[in-house]
C-alpha cells in the first residue's frame, strides 16, 4: 500500500528548502513553504521565481506551468498552517540534532496523524531525528543534493522503525518531483554518497600530512582527469570550518580514522576557512584560485581514489546499507563521475586491488583503507 500524494509542507526556505518546494511545484503538488524568518522565506520566494523564469526562458517549462507552479505556492510564517493539510512533510532547517528532534516532536503533533515526516538532513541518523516522534513508522530520510533543481539524485534512507509503505511513498513522490531516488536501506552516516567518498578525504590528506605531495599538486592530478575541482579546493569553497566538523562527526561515528587531517586543524585554528575568509588551502581574495596543472603530483594514481571508493561501496553492501546498482547510481548522480567506482573497478583483477588496498593502508597508517572483508570472501555479491 502506498499514499498518493498532493499537498506537501517544506519546514525551513533557506538553500535547501526552497529548492525543494521548487521541485515539488515543478511536480504539480500543492506546496506549503515555511520559515521561521520572514526574510529567508520572502527570499527563497525570490529565489523560486528567478529560477523559473530562467527555465520559462531556456523554454525548459511552458508559460502555462509556470504559472501552474507559481500558484502551487504558498509560503507562510503559520506552522499551523502549513501543516493542518499536508501528507508529506520535508524538514530542511539547519542541521542540529537538538532543533531536528523538536521540530519533529511539533510536525508529529501538528501534521494530520497519517502525514509522513522526511527529514533532509544531510548525514544524521533518521532514528535519532524521530526519537521523539508517535508512530515513527512514518519518519524517512530524503536526502537532496545542492542545487536541488540541477541535482537528479535523492537518497530515501530508511529509519529503524520507518514502514515499507513510508519508503514507498517516499520514492514515488520523488519521481513524481522528476528525481532519481535510491533506497538507503540502513540508517547509517554519511548514507551512500557523502559516505563513500570520506575515506577518499582520509586518503588524499594523509598523503597531504605526511608531505608525499602538496595540496596543489594532488589537486593539479584531479583537475587534470576533468574534476571541475580539485580536493582541496572543494574544501575551501565548502568552508573548512564546516568540513572539520563533519570530519569530527565522522570520527565519532565511524572511526576516529576520519578526525580533521594535521593541515585542516592547522587552517581552522588560525582561522582561514576558505573561500569565505579570502584564504584557505588556497587565497581566494581575488576570486577562484587558479590551479597549474604542470604540477600534478606523480606521486599517487588515479586508480588509488578509485580502489578506496570501491572499497567503501564494497562496505555499504557488506553492511546490507544499499545494492550495488544503486551506489553506482548515486555516485555518478551525486558526485558527476561518469561511471560507479563498482562498474569502473570491473576492468582489474581483484588481488590486484585488495593488495594496493592493504599496502595503502599500512603505508598510510589507516586502518578505514583496509580491504573490506566481502572483496575476498564473496566478492561476486559486488560486481553485478
Ligand atoms: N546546503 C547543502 O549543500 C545541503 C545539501 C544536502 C542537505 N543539506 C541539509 O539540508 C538542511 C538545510 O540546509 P540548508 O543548506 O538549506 O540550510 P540554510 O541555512 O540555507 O536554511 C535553513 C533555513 O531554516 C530556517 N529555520 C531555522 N530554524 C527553523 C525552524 N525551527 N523552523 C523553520 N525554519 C527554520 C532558517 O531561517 C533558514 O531559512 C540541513 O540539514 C543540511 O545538512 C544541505
Amino acid at each position: 500500500m502506498k499514499k498518493e500524494i498532493s499537498n506537501v509542507a517544506v519546514i525551513g526556505a533557506g538553500d535547501m528548502g526552497h529548492g525543494i518546494a521548487q521541485a515539488a511545484i515543478l511536480g504539480g503538488l500543492t506546496v506549503y513553504l515555511y520559515d521561521v524568518n520572514k526574510e529567508s522565506i520572502d527570499r527563497g520566494v525570490n529565489r523560486i521565481n528567478q529560477s523559473l523564469e530562467k527555465l520559462r526562458k531556456k523554454e525548459k517549462i511552458s508559460e502555462e506551468e509556470l504559472n501552474e507552479a507559481r500558484s502551487n505556492l504558498h509560503p507562510t510564517l503559520d506552522f499551523k498552517e502549513a501543516l493542518s493539510s499536508a501528507s508529506f512533510v520535508f524538514e530542511a532547517v539547519p542541521e542540529i540534532l537538538d532543533l531536528k528532534q523538536k521540530l519533529f516532536k511539533q510536525m508529529g503533533e501538528v501534521a494530520p496523524k497519517t502525514a509522513i515526516l522526511a527529514s533532509n538532513t544531510s548525514n544524521m541518523s533518521i532514528t535519532k531525528i524521530a526519537e521523539h516522534v508517535q508512530n515513527k513508522d512514518r519518519v524517512v530520510g530524503v536526502h537532496f543534493f545542492n542545487p536541488v533543481i540541477l541535482m537528479e539524485l535523492v537518497e530515501v534512507i530508511r529509519g529503524s522503525e520507518t514502514s515499507d509503505e513510508t519508503i514507498q511513498t517516499a520514492y514515488d513522490l520523488c519521481l513524481k518531483m522528476n528525481k532519481t531516488p535510491v533506497r538507503v536501506e540502513k540508517d547509517s552516516p554519511g548514507f551512500i554518497v557523502n559516505r563513500v567518498n570520506a575515506p577518499v578525504s582520509v586518503f588524499i590528506e594523509a598523503i597531504a600530512d605526511a608531505g608525499i605531495a602538496e595540496p596543489e599538486e594532488i589537486d593539479a592530478l584531479i583537475k587534470s582527469h576533468g574534476k571541475p575541482m580539485g580536493h582541496f579546493e572543494l574544501m575551501d569553497y565548502v568552508g573548512l570550518d564546516i568540513v572539520y566538523d563533519s570530519c569530527q562527526y565522522n570520527k565519532e561515528v565511524l572511526h576516529p580514522n576520519y578526525a580533521p587531517s594535521r593541515l585542516l586543524t592547522e587552517k581552522v585554528d588560525k582561522g582561514d576557512l576558505g573561500k569565505k575568509t579570502g584564504k584557505g588551502f588556497y587565497d581566494w581574495s581575488n576570486g577562484r584560485p587558479s590551479i597549474d596543472l604542470n604540477k600534478k603530483t606523480d606521486k599517487i594514481e588515479l586508480n588509488d581514489i578509485l580502489f578506496v571508493k570501491l572499497n567503501e561501496a564494497a562496505k555499504l553492501v557488506e553492511e546490507g546499507v544499499a545494492t550495488p546498482k544503486d551506489i553506482d547510481l548515486a555516485m555518478v548522480l551525486g558526485t558527476g563521475d561518469t561511471v560507479g567506482p563498482i562498474e569502473s573497478s570491473r576492468g582489474f583483477a581483484l588481488s590486484f586491488i585488495t593488495k594496493r588496498l592493504e599496502s595503502l593502508s599500512e603505508e598510510l597508517n589507516k586502518t578505514v583503507l583496509k580491504p573490506a572483508g566481502i572483496l575476498y570472501k564473496k566478492p561476486e555479491s559486488i560486481f553485478y
